[in-house]
């Protein structure tokens, strides 16, 4: 079967691994062109990939061809981007967050929903063999009864690596807007959505200061709170902690853990694919490390846009969609108006656990 045509808007700093997966990794798709507001960063991706051609956005949306967008640009274009992308009747897949506003979100849900194209959204490294094996065993009952969980990502922000790392520190960035997506999502998919939460935010440093090479020495202003903690009451009955911040220098705390009735599970790293994944159950003296039982071990990003096209083929709901990365935008902004008006936040949004990946599956294989 002819692989389906895929079109990547925005050539920045993450377009090179789904470059590299899209084109190489992920059979059942292959990208037809590319488009970017800077002409240097699509000449670098052609180079690369000769097979790919650069386009205006314009062209690449009137292309009959073209079935997927896979939308790279910076928070601020990922809403006004995948508008387009749906009015031309092409399915969407955007990076993380769906969109800057609830507002927005809901806006392009329904758009798509009229237009009768899918709406996906990243992360999608929940999908990898990590977090599914996870799942299966919390389905199996490994841990018991799922009681609570707790999350931390905690770091100093981007501006030591990044070249143009501005956007984390304004509206759609934030520790919660940029990392919370990995963490909500998999703690979605491992647990079930949530009803209700809590949450307190800060800036606790107004300025920052770029020591990436380009801009190095530069100010950026902070418009975000950049160190966010979360309470979460999940539908299921746990109850989860989340603190994200962009504003600590040290710190020895795990990724996810997931405390169940019979024992603990720890929850590898969902910035990533693989493992490692590790138990330790009442009674057990040590932590031990479980097999991974499911494929996508290694950076498989753009395996959320593969599923699509699958999804596209086989007329199923793909995994990392719309009402998932909604539910997950809802929650995001639910902690900070819980942290403005110090209550707790009625959670309006819901969304089904995406379905497990078939056991067996190898990289680039559906
Ligand atoms: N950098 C990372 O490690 C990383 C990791 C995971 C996810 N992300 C997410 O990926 C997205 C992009 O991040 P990045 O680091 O690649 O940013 P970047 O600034 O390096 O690249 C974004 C690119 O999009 C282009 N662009 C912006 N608006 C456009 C438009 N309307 N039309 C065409 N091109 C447009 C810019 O010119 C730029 O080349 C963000 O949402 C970010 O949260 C980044």
């Amino acid at each position: 079967m002819s692989p389906i045509k895929i079109g990547i808007v925005g050539c920045g700093n993450i377009s090179g691994i789904y470059f590299k997966n899209l084109c190489t990794v992920f059979s059942n798709v292959s990208v037809k062109s590319c488009a970017d507001l800077d002409p240097e960063r699509t000449a670098a991706k052609v180079k690369e990939y000769p097979g790919v051609q650069v386009c205006t956005l314009e062209a690449m949306l009137a292309d009959p061809e073209i079935k997927i967008i896979v939308n790279l640009t910076t928070p601020q274009g990922h809403f006004p981007v995948a508008m387009q992308a749906v009015a031309a009747g092409k399915h969407v897949y955007s990076e993380k967050p769906l969109t800057l506003t609830r507002d927005q979100g809901k806006t392009l849900l329904a758009a798509a929903a009229k237009a009768g194209v899918m709406v996906g959204n990243a992360p999608d490294t929940f999908l990898g063999a990590g977090i599914q094996t996870c799942r299966r065993l919390i389905e199996d009952g490994m841990i018991g009864t799922p009681i609570g969980a707790q999350a931390f990502m905690l770091c100093h922000g981007h501006e030591s690596w990044h070249p143009d790392p501005e956007f984390y520190y304004k509206v759609g960035g934030g520790p919660m807007f940029d990392m919370g997506p990995y963490y909500l999502t998999a703690l979605v998919s491992l647990l079930g959505p949530v009803k209700r939460v809590t949450g307190s935010a800060r800036i606790s440093f107004p300025q920052r200061t770029i020591t990436s090479a380009k801009k190095n020495g530069q100010i950026i202003d902070v418009e975000i709170p950049t160190h966010v903690t979360g309470i979460m009451d999940f539908a299921s009955g746990a109850i989860g902690t989340i603190t994200t911040s962009f504003d600590v220098w040290a710190s020895n705390t795990p990724r996810i853990e997931i405390f169940g009735s019979e024992g603990s599970l720890s929850v590898p790293d969902p910035n990533t694919f693989g493992g490692p994944v590790k138990v330790k159950l009442k009674g057990e003296k040590e932590w031990r490390d479980l097999p991974l039982t499911c494929g996508f071990e290694a950076n498989g990003r753009g395996i959320g846009p593969s599923d699509m096209a699958d999804a596209i083929r086989t007329g199923r709901t793909h995994r990392a969609n719309g009402a998932l990365a909604y539910h997950v935008l809802d929650l995001m902004h639910a902690f900070h108006d819980a942290s403005t008006n110090g209550s707790h936040v009625a959670i309006e949004s819901t969304c089904k656990k995406p379905e497990l990946m078939r056991e067996g599956l190898f990289d680039g294989n559906w």
